[in-house]
């Protein structure tokens, strides 16, 4: 069971994972990914408890997985929001973005994903810095829980803060605050919490006097660079956790190239989390938007066999 192989395989018969830089490639025996749990917690944000033993086992703060919702789909690239090793189980939480997040999107319990390989990327470094300050925006909320556990669970003073568009948009608040010695909230139009963007926030706290020895950011690309725009004035540590396109996440295929520090960094496998002063983030979004037509058309497609009832 534990044979080293090379693509091809069907995506459920693998797990990559980096092991002294070699991608080791095991067959894992088919398994059935039961969703058990379904919670809409805003109009286009889902969380997911789904049955996955193998990875709950080995998950850590920072990690991914690669789902597909059928043998024919599209993998996704999901950060592990939570997991409960007793229970077997995972969480995803998941932003309805186009094709294949809304067709997840319309997933219940009882269903099940056809593939799902993890704990990818690696987790996230736990040191000891004093105060951490965890900042998340939009779906990047719920990925800052496990982290901000890590850290205050170390021993650091964790200040969270958390954002979105609007009101109904701020999810995982209590999640957030039970891990956090402070929570602080921005909404774009001032529905809820302090009227302004996350990195407002933080500029705000730090022009206050908070001393922070690291900051976490993860969400929209436009709100990581703004943290780090935030910050570099100050030399303050901001670790990034990108999220370019992927396809395989086994470092082989070359779709998540970042650059970071002059440097060609493979995020499925160098990351997800990086030093955020280094990273190319204009590259990053441009590489983000190179198939924006065809994703376009592929929503397009699916909305329309989907209102005919044609499609899950
Ligand atoms: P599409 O219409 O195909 O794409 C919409 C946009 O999403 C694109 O313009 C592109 O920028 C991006 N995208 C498209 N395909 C991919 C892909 N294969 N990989 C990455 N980005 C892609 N989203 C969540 O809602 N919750 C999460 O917890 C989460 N964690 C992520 C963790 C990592 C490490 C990465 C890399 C991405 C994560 N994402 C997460 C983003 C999520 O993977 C994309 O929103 C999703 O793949 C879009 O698929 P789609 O078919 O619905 O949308
Ligand atoms: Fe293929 Fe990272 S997704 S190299
Ligand atoms: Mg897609």
């Amino acid at each position: 069971m534990s044979e080293s192989k090379i693509l091809p395989l069907p995506l459920h018969f693998i797990q990559g994972q980096r092991q002294n830089d070699k991608i080791v490639v095991q067959r894992q025996p088919q398994t059935m990914y039961n969703i058990l749990n379904k919670q809409n917690l805003a109009p286009s944000i889902k969380e997911f408890q789904v049955s996955c033993p193998e990875i709950a086992k080995k998950a850590q703060p920072g990690q991914f997985i690669v789902a597909r919702t059928d043998e024919r789909g599209e993998r996704v690239p999901l950060t592990i929001a939570d997991y409960d090793r007793d229970k077997g189980t995972i969480t995803i939480v998941v932003q309805e973005a186009g094709k294949t997040t809304s067709q997840l999107g319309r997933l219940n319990s009882g269903d099940t994903l056809s593939d799902v390989i993890g704990p990818l990327g690696i987790p996230t470094h736990m040191e000891k810095r004093g105060t951490v300050a965890c900042v998340g925006g939009g779906v990047g909320i719920a990925p800052v829980y496990p982290v901000a556990r890590g850290f205050k669970e170390i021993g650091n003073k964790v200040i969270s803060i958390i954002g979105a568009r609007t009101k109904e948009l701020v999810i995982w608040e209590e999640k957030i605050s039970s891990v956090s010695d402070e929570l602080y909230i921005t909404t774009d139009d001032g529905s809820y919490g302090r009227k302004g963007f996350v990195s407002s926030e933080l500029q705000r706290l730090i022009e206050g006097g908070k001393e922070l020895g690291l900051v976490f950011a993860v969400g929209p690309t436009l709100m990581m660079r703004a943290t780090c725009e935030v910050t570099r004035p100050y030399k303050l540590r901001t670790i990034v956790s990108l999220n370019p396109i992927m396809v395989d996440a086994t470092g082989m295929c070359g779709a998540c190239r970042v650059s970071v520090g002059g440097k060609t960094k493979f995020v499925c496998v160098d990351g997800p989390d990086f030093d955020g002063h280094q990273v190319d983030f204009d590259q990053l979004l441009s590489r983000q938007r190179i198939y924006l037509q065809e994703e376009k058309k592929a929503l397009e497609w699916y909305n329309s066999v989907h209102s005919q009832g044609r499609f899950k």
